[in-house]
């Protein structure tokens, strides 16, 4: 079969290869694939891989062999899962803890767009606490994970404010459920309670000057790749505010990662999640999505369809 795998020479750094076809340990179904999310940890690590290394965690398709140790769902149904960073590829063995079921209704690329996006906003979001009647700042609201964590967090009953590097990124935020949205370090017009950062750097900065005495404050990236820093005042200055970090293949360890990516699926289904699919490509030539992914053009999700 063939897969991305990366590469020293070319522009993207990747390359469609022959690789081994995958061999599915006891609790793994062979997943035929569809349609792959780009995420921008994968941008992030493309050019620090060796040459013949994999890509790939999101992956939409069709089993085309059932776990041998009966787990899972049944050869012919259609799935999206969590990859182990092989899911670039024609065929991938997929941990049946780690797949939910698709319905018809739903297509290859929205799905493909759920599985990191969909799973980082709801884990950062329960780590934050209880969000009904709580104001949720979200730093780099526009990207993939922002725009799903400003539909779950306005699903949950926050109030959502969506910060965003410019007004072009801003595009669809207040149709999600942004109560208000402004570009960094513009004013979020209240204190908030709760701050979702992935932007890093500055931004992370500026925003936290927003959180109110007992807050949490939630990083789960640093786009930035800045060094983090808070104000000297930051504990004295908001009694009880909680810092976390959230890192996705983390949490999947003491996760029921198949029961909360059936309900992403779920909320896609019932109308109160959308993927928001910005730009699809064919695999063939992912340089395209990969180059606006990185120039920050893309207001959502990026997918290679196969
Ligand atoms: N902890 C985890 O396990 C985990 C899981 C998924 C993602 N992440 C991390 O979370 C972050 C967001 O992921 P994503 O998939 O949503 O990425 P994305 O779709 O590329 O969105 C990132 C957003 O960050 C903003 N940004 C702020 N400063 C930036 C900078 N210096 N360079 C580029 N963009 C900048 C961009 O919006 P503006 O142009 O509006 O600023 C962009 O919308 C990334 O750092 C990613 O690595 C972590």
């Amino acid at each position: 079969m063939k897969a991305l795998v990366t590469t020293d020479d070319g522009d993207t750094g990747l390359r469609l290869d022959p690789v081994a076809d995958p061999e599915p340990r006891a609790g793994q179904a062979l997943v035929a694939v569809s349609a792959v999310g780009v995420n921008r940890g994968d941008l992030s690590i493309l050019g620090q891989l060796p040459p013949g290394s994999r890509l790939g965690w999101d992956v939409a398709g069709t089993v085309i062999r059932a776990a041998p140790d009966g787990s899972g769902p049944a050869r012919g149904t259609r799935v999206l899962g969590l990859a182990d960073r092989d899911g670039w590829a024609e065929r991938v063995a997929l941990g049946t803890g780690r797949l939910a079921r698709l319905p018809d209704s739903l297509d290859w690329q929205s799905a493909a767009a759920l599985p990191v996006a969909g799973l980082t906003a709801l884990y950062a979001l329960q780590r934050a606490g209880r969000l009904v009647g709580r104001t949720v700042l979200v730093t780099g609201a526009g990207g993939g994970v922002g725009r799903a964590a400003v539909q779950l967090a306005s699903a949950a009953g926050a109030k959502v404010i969506a910060w965003v590097g410019s007004p072009e990124r801003a595009q669809g935020l207040a149709a999600l459920g942004a109560d208000h949205v402004a570009t960094y370090g513009e004013d979020p017009r209240e204190p908030v309670d709760i701050l979702l950062d992935s932007c890093g750097g500055e931004v992370l900065t500026s925003a936290f000057e927003t959180v109110t005495a007992g807050g949490s404050v939630v990083c789960y990236g640093n786009t930035a790749r800045a060094d983090l820093r808070l104000p000297r005042d930051w504990g004295h200055a908001r009694p009880g505010v909680s810092l976390h970090a959230v890192a996705l293949f983390d949490e999947v360890t003491r996760r029921d990662v198949a029961h909360d990516l059936a309900f992403l699926v779920q909320l896609v289904t019932e109308g109160r999640l959308d993927p928001q699919v910005a730009r699809v490509v064919d695999w063939t030539d992912p340089a395209p999505v990969l180059r606006d992914l990185a120039e920050r053009r893309l207001n959502g999700k990026a997918v290679l369809a196969l």
